[in-house]
């Protein structure tokens, strides 16, 4: 969660750390900071709330300082307040510090440090570290031909157990920076005379594209004309600069009022990029450049993994669904959280994929880990590049949909999804699915951008929906087959983002116990596709109308929803059972938007929430 970003070069440090903030703001809002060096001397301004707060407070500071760190917070440990806002600072002053991640032992670090005289004004994690990094430096003065300041936050960090993704200026050391990563993000930038330490590439974006990405265990050592990167251990690392594709206008809000309203409508596009180049010359199946399995391995496979978080959890259920209806192969899914500590039987021939719109996600960085300690191939599906999930897994696809700012996911979803469709299209064409449903299939895949274009029209007509039903205090999402993932998805957009209380099941299960919720007081959002069990779904419907229970029915074009049994229906196109997940989503996401809106949320930074999960 939170977000890191630290400068050395030769502008002003602070104005370019407010602005990578600011971008950096969705991973993470309880409060923000900055410190500065000047004239030998950390400057420091902290302030609870949003990085707004912290602007009007660096405005009383004189940071005048070229080189600097600012942190954005997603407390863990201590409440939300300005004595624990990042950086923090030694107590001897010589040292500040921020950090991403979770020190798990700092309760015993903190006893020792007592021990030895140094004080504590927060109830943070972090102190303990900032703290045991100035005894180092203390307790060794001598470091040879290496840097003392290096090598005191080395040695530190010996002693941490949990996770840590970290920049530590230090008053002795001017225009310079250290900064290390234990499963928590960290890259560097490096600009022209000047290095961006950053938590994530939109942080640095506008000043340049050229960055490193640092490994678990990494320390990077940056001076105003080079920078070095050594490993715990002390071995030198050749660093690898990658460039990033994307551009500073990928971050732009433009005219939307969201980031979430903005990806909602990119999606067309986004889904043109996710399928680009990834079907088969003969346009009968998918092809991926980076599974790094030859078919014949592939076709050896007898079982297929998933795990993610949320709402990557939902695509993996719908790929789920695709796999076993058009692959004929078995497929689990499990929460990655859950699947790293169950410790899961599992068949030899199974094949894992890593679901994490981020790739940083610690419980699936976490499953993804147990997977291939087990002995297991993984592959991410992922739309960061260069993200540790990326990194570790043995092969992958990446989502190509560009950044996703807002906190509640909605083109990575539908990437996912688009994903999902591909593989078990790709695992289908290697069994049974012959040639003539292979390219009806790849035909339905190109076809979708058109059919979201057409969703997307009826937003007017969604947003009517959401005034009249933003008032209610709770509400199900109903769905069967394919749609039942997409009704946890509904139900977690709209909880996450207008604080709703929303639960979604497979329709067929309310009358198993949620139908005891329905009343006037709690509407049903309620899909109702054309299949082979439409009048089942209109019975079920039937069946919350007895009860009063007001109706919002999603449907496709050409089914007729009796009279009566749907307070507001929205059509959506008729399509290939491989796409309705993709085409059926989109309307719960503007529902959910628009009811968010109509509440007067805060739709891109929904309390309690971070973008990306980098906490256990
Ligand atoms: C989505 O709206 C949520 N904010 C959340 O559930 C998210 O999908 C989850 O934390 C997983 O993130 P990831 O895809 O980056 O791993
Ligand atoms: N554990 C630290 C804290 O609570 C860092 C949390 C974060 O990653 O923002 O302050």
């Amino acid at each position: 969660m939170c977000g890191i970003v630290g400068y050395v070069g030769k502008q002003k440090a602070v104005t370019i750390l407010l602005e990578g903030l600011k971008r950096l703001e969705y991973r993470g809002y309880d409060s923000a900071g900055v410190a500065v060096l000047q004239n030998n001397h950390i400057d420091v301004a902290k302030k609870v709330g949003r990085v707004e707060n912290l602007v009007k407070e660096v405005a009383r500071h004189q940071l005048t300082g070229t080189t600097g760190i600012a942190h954005t917070r997603w407390a863990t440990h201590g409440g939300v307040t300005d004595a624990n806002a990042h950086p923090h600072v030694s107590s001897d002053g010589k040292f500040a510090l921020i950090h991403n991640g979770v020190i798990e032992n700092f309760a015993s670090m903190k006893r020792f440090l007592l021990s030895k005289g140094y004080t504590f004004s927060s109830e943070t994690d972090t102190e303990a570290l900032v703290n045991l990094i100035a005894y180092h430096y203390q307790k060794e003065p001598q470091a040879g031909d290496k840097s003392r300041f290096l090598e005191s936050v080395r040695r530190a960090l010996m002693h941490v157990e949990g996770t840590y993704g970290i920049a530590v200026v230090c008053s002795d050391a001017p225009g310079e920076i250290v900064a290390a990563r234990k499963a928590s993000p960290l890259i560097l930038g490096v600009g022209e005379e000047e290095y961006i330490i950053a938590s994530d590439v939109s942080a640095l974006i506008s000043r340049t594209q050229n960055v490193v990405y640092l490994k678990d265990g990494e320390l990077v050592h940056v001076t105003p004309k080079r920078f070095t990167i050594i490993t715990q251990a002390e071995e030198d690392v050749s660093p690898i600069v990658n460039r990033v594709t994307w551009t500073v206008d990928a971050t732009e809000l433009g005219s939307y009022s969201h980031f979430m309203e903005k990806e909602i409508f990119e999606q067309p596009a986004a889904l043109e990029n996710t399928m680009r180049g990834r079907f088969s010359a003969d346009g009968s199946t998918a092809q991926f450049g980076g599974l790094n399995l030859s078919p014949v391995e592939f076709r050896q496979l007898d079982r297929f993994a998933f795990c993610g978080c949320g709402t990557a959890w939902h695509a993996c259920l719908v790929a789920e669904h695709l796999i076993e209806r058009f692959a004929r192969v078995p497929v689990e899914v499990d929460y990655s959280s859950e699947f790293r500590y169950r410790n899961t039987p599992l068949s030899g021939n199974t094949l894992f994929f890593m679901v994490s719109q981020s790739g940083e996600t610690i419980d699936t960085l976490g499953a993804l880990r147990e997977a291939k300690r087990k002995g297991y191939k993984v592959m991410a599906i992922n739309n960061s590049v260069g993200s540790s999930i990326a990194r570790e897994a043995d092969g992958g696809i990446y989502q190509h949909v560009g950044p996703e700012i807002g906190v509640a996911s909605t083109k990575a979803f539908t990437s996912q999804l688009m994903v999902g469709a591909m593989i078990a299209l790709y695992i289908a064409r290697m069994r049974d699915m012959s040639f003539a449903d292979g390219v009806q299939y790849v035909k339905a895949l190109k076809g979708v951008p058109d059919l979201v274009r057409k969703v997307l029209e009826q937003a007017p007509h969604i947003r009517n929906v959401a005034k009249r039903f933003a008032r209610y205090n709770d509400m199900l999402f109903l769905g069967r087959l394919s749609l039942f993932p997409i009704a946890l998805e509904g139900a977690l957009k709209l909880k996450e983002i207008s604080y709703i209380h929303a639960e979604g099941y497979p329709a067929a299960e309310m009358k198993h116990g949620p139908i005891a919720l329905i009343s006037e007081k709690c509407p049903t959002v309620f899909f109702a596709p054309q299949c082979e069990i439409f009048n089942k779904l209109v019975s079920s419907i039937q069946e919350i109308k007895a009860r009063r229970g007001p109706t919002i029915v999603v449907t496709t074009e050409g089914c007729e929803i009796p009279a009566g049994l749907a307070d507001e229906v929205i059509t959506i196109p008729d399509c290939h059972e491989a796409v309705l997940p993709i085409v059926a989503t989109v309307p719960v996401q503007l529902l959910s938007y628009y009811i968010a809106v109509e509440r007067g949320c805060d739709v891109d930074k929904p309390r309690n929430l971070a973008k990306s999960v980098t906490v256990e």
